[in-house]
């Protein structure tokens, strides 16, 4: 215990002297989330200053964006990978006294990377120890705490039912903590809805330290944190959701064609049904540069991947019927289990064993990446299309993802929960550009404005809605460690349309002194 105290006195003393302006208080935090934590759960296993040998690795492991990821970044004092809840309330309490922003990483997945960068001088919570995971097969429902994975839970899921799955995301690295706050989606959203209509309960740190489920936190706080920004309202420990049922056997297909085999013309059609399929079919089309014909060229090449609850006959039948412009042949399709198909979508090869699944650091190389969303009400029409084309050529590697909506998506009112994009809409958009030298940065983002411009006449307006788990910072931030109200209403009217109004009373009842806040958190009322 001696060595530790005098550890963080050396702490405080070095950091106090070179950054008495940029740092306050850092080295009374570090003495504060010792003192308030028991030697029984001691916090230092869980703290990470700059003077540990693994302080940037563990800075690393969870920073998905380049343009972002910086373990130099002076305003950062330290991490707390929590092991113990005591240390999460400790890190709230203790930031909170000294003034201190913290940043909440489950996965570490967010596009703009304000889990892991700030402005002004902040801690990381990083929740990747607390991952515990008990399935109630009986019950069909789950605890899963939020440093937990989405391939730990399907997994989990996994081994303890054939038929039974959690209607979220399938990328295998993606948090619990950010992906289902942020209303979370994966390929039963026609059939299911998404990640937030299957959560019963949670456990959440409030803005005081204190821990709450769904009856002490009430009805209100527990509407917001599902879809409308968990982030602005406290840090998630776990979750209580619901599984669905599932055949023990699913077909998917991936297939795909150029502009030069006609897929504008697939791809118009797909507009057409791709929301009126049946709903245990998921058809994403993935538009995307590639190489053209001739050496030096380039194309747009369209990837259809379809999820389909149910045997690879009837898939047939289906898409001959509604889609036979696509050409399926049956040996594209494969018969598989669910947690098989998440590796699939990943792109493994099939066959690639399941345990890749639990691997928090596999998928592609890390990049910098720059993404934007959209929501589509009406069909793109084909000189749209052409010109979106036209803008997305001048990339080196761009991608977009068109997701099919239609199902329960709108059957479900706008304001079941915080997440309000329902009814009335054909697709969602995402956009991505992604390149592995830092120069070329401006060059993409300025591309990525212009293909965004370009989309404009196309999409939903007032507001141009927008998906808040494809966050993006240009649609309006506060960039000083500060709330700036017009630009917080600007982004939230976008992500969270006639919700914003509720979230921001929730707010300014629960967190009155907006201790949770980063460039795009929900604003206070009074602050209007
Ligand atoms: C490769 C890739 C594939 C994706 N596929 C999908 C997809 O299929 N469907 C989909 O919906 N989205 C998808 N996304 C987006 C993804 O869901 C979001 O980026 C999500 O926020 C990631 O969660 P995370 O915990 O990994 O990220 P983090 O960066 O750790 O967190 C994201 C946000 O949530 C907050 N947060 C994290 N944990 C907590 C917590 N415990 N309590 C409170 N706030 C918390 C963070 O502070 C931050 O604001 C994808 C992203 C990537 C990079
Ligand atoms: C970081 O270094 C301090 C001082 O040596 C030590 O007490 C602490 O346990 C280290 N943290 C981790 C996670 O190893
Ligand atoms: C951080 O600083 C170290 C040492 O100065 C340097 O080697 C490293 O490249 C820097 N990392 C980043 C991301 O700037
Ligand atoms: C399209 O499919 C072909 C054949 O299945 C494959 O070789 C090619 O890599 C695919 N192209 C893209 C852009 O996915
Ligand atoms: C799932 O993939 C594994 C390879 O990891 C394979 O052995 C198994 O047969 C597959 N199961 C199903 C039902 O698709
Ligand atoms: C996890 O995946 C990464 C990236 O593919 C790889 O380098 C690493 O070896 C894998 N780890 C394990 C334990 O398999
Ligand atoms: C949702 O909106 C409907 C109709 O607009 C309203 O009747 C209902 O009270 C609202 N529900 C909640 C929880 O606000
Ligand atoms: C990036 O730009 C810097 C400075 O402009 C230059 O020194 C460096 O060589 C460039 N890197 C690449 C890979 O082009």
């Amino acid at each position: 215990m001696n060595e530790i105290v005098s550890v963080l006195f050396l702490v405080m003393f070095v950091s106090d002297s070179d950054a008495k302006l940029t740092k306050p208080n850092c080295g009374y935090f570090l003495g504060c989330i010792c003192s308030r934590t028991s030697p029984e759960n001691p916090i230092t296993e869980a703290l990470y200053t700059h003077e540990n040998s693994t302080f940037v690795s563990s800075y690393l492991s969870y920073t998905h964006n380049k343009r972002y990821s910086n373990p130099n970044n002076t305003n950062l004092i330290a991490i707390i990978a929590a092991k113990h809840e005591s240390h999460v309330q400790a890190t709230v309490v203790c930031a909170k006294s000294y003034g201190i922003q913290i940043r909440i990483r489950s996965g570490g997945h967010d596009f703009e990377g304000v889990s892991y960068n700030s402005y002004v001088p902040f801690v990381i919570l990083d929740m990747h120890n607390l991952r515990s995971i008990t399935v109630d097969v009986a019950n069909k429902k789950a605890w899963v705490q939020t440093g937990a994975t989405l391939g730990d839970l399907n997994t989990k899921i996994a081994e303890a039912s054939k038929t039974l799955a959690f209607a979220g995301g399938f990328w295998s690295t993606l948090g619990v903590g950010g992906h289902i706050s942020g209303g979370g989606y994966g390929n039963m959203i026609r059939k299911y809805g998404i990640s937030v209509d299957h959560v019963n309960d949670a456990q959440l740190v409030d803005s005081s330290g204190k821990i709450l489920n769904r009856v002490s936190m009430g009805e209100d706080l527990f509407w917001a944190i599902r879809g409308g920004d968990g982030a602005s309202f406290g840090v998630i420990l776990a979750w209580n959701i619901n599984l669905v049922e599932i055949p023990e056997t699913l077909t998917v297909f991936k297939v795909n064609k150029t502009l030069e085999q006609g897929v504008t013309d697939v791809l118009y059609k797909w507009q057409l049904v791709s929301s009126k399929l049946p709903e245990e079919l998921f058809l994403r089309a993935a538009p995307q540069t590639t190489d053209g014909a001739k050496s030096g060229e380039k194309t747009i090449a369209v990837n259809f991947y379809a999820q389909f609850l149910g045997s690879a006959e009837i898939l047939m039948a289906i898409i001959n019927n509604n889609l036979p412009e696509l050409g399926l042949k049956r040996e594209d399709c494969y018969e598989m289990s669910w947690l098989n198909t998440t590796m699939f979508w990943m792109n493994y090869p099939v066959g690639t064993p399941t345990r890749v699944l639990l691997n928090r650091t596999s998928g592609p190389p890390r990049a910098f990446y720059k993404c934007k969303s959209d929501y589509v009400k009406k069909p793109i029409p084909k000189e749209g299309m052409e010109k979106i084309w036209k803008t997305m050529l001048k990339f080196n590697n761009a991608f977009m993802e068109w997701n099919p909506y239609g199902g329960v998506m709108d059957l479900i009112p706008a304001n079941a929960t915080a997440f309000p994009h329902r009814k009335g809409n054909l697709f969602k958009i995402l956009y991505a550009a992604s390149w592995t030298d830092a120069n070329a940065t401006n060059a993409n983002l300025g591309l990525m404005k212009e293909l965004y411009d370009v989309a404009e006449p196309y999409v939903s307006s007032n507001p141009r809605e927008a998906f808040l788990n494809y966050r993006d910072i240009d649609i309006g931030s506060s960039p000083n460690g500060e709330t700036n109200c017009e630009e917080a209403k600007i982004c939230g009217s976008k992500y969270f349309l006639g919700n914003l109004k509720r979230l921001m009373e929730i707010k300014t009842k629960y967190d009155p002194d907006n201790f949770f806040k980063y460039e795009q958190s929900i604003p206070l009322v009074h602050a209007m």
